[in-house]
């Protein structure tokens, strides 16, 4: 794994939107994994920035979100699909077939192999190490599941998105595993703020897979770079 230290939300989010535009013109047929959360809020600022001023091609890049809610009814708010929407395609000229989301229906590692598989991963990371929504427990040869949330990330996701109400969010996911997210050819984890400090740290440690620990997974993988802000540091 390689490490980045920049300055701060701002200077991380131009280097993961910078490295992502590069390879969105390079290959204009690029397969992407993208996160929610409030880590790559920015970064998705940027991507629409760029698009504004240099009306990168979108037409044909095709993303692969992480993970979604279940139970939520359909144009939630706080749905991945909505928030995705807000954040990011409504800005971009992507095309709303070439969006994928993980939903129960489908076999969705099949239908990511079949298209080629993900170029990119961008992932965040949970306080509790988890990333999509592989929370501690997760096998390493988790595919794409239905999963339940840990108390810890469903009060950490009620302040952050449901104005404090745990009983707002949904008690389950449904998310890529493990294995689904090491498919990917590159990976880029964005860890910001004083929040992701434990972690962040657990990471630069970090040597082999540890169960508790879903990050940890990343250690084998040969293209990883974290990206960390200085309040993520110790
Ligand atoms: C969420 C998402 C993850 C995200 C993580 C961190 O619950 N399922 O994909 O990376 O938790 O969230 P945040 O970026 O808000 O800190």
């Amino acid at each position: 794994m390689e490490f980045i230290k920049l300055k701060d939300e701002k200077e991380c989010s131009k280097f993961v939107a910078g490295e992502i535009i590069k390879l969105v013109k390079n290959n204009k047929k690029a397969n992407l994994g993208l996160a929610t959360g409030s880590t790559p809020i920015q970064t998705y600022k940027y991507l629409i920035e760029d698009f504004n001023q240099n009306k990168t091609n979108w037409k044909k890049i095709k993303t692969f979100n992480l993970d979604e809610y279940l139970g939520l009814p359909a144009g939630h708010k706080q749905s991945y699909k909505v928030f995705m929407s807000e954040m990011l395609f409504e800005g971009i000229s992507i095309k709303p077939k070439n969006v994928f989301f993980p939903n129960t229906d489908q076999n969705y590692d099949k239908l990511i192999a079949s298209e080629g598989g993900i170029d990119f991963q961008l992932l965040g990371i949970g306080t509790n190490g988890h990333i999509g929504f592989n929370e501690p427990g997760s096998e390493l040869e988790s595919l794409t599941r239905i999963v339940d949330l840990t108390e810890e990330t469903i009060n950490v996701n009620a302040n952050k998105f449901f104005d404090g109400d745990t009983t707002e969010v949904p008690k389950q996911a449904i998310s890529m595993g493990l294995k689904s997210i090491l498919e990917a050819k590159k990976i880029v984890l964005l860890a910001l703020g004083e929040s992701k400090r434990e972690v962040v740290s657990k990471l630069l440690d970090c040597k082999e897979f540890d169960i508790n620990f879903p990050a940890s997974a990343l250690t084998l993988h040969d293209d990883v770079t974290i990206i960390y802000d200085e309040e993520a540091s110790i």
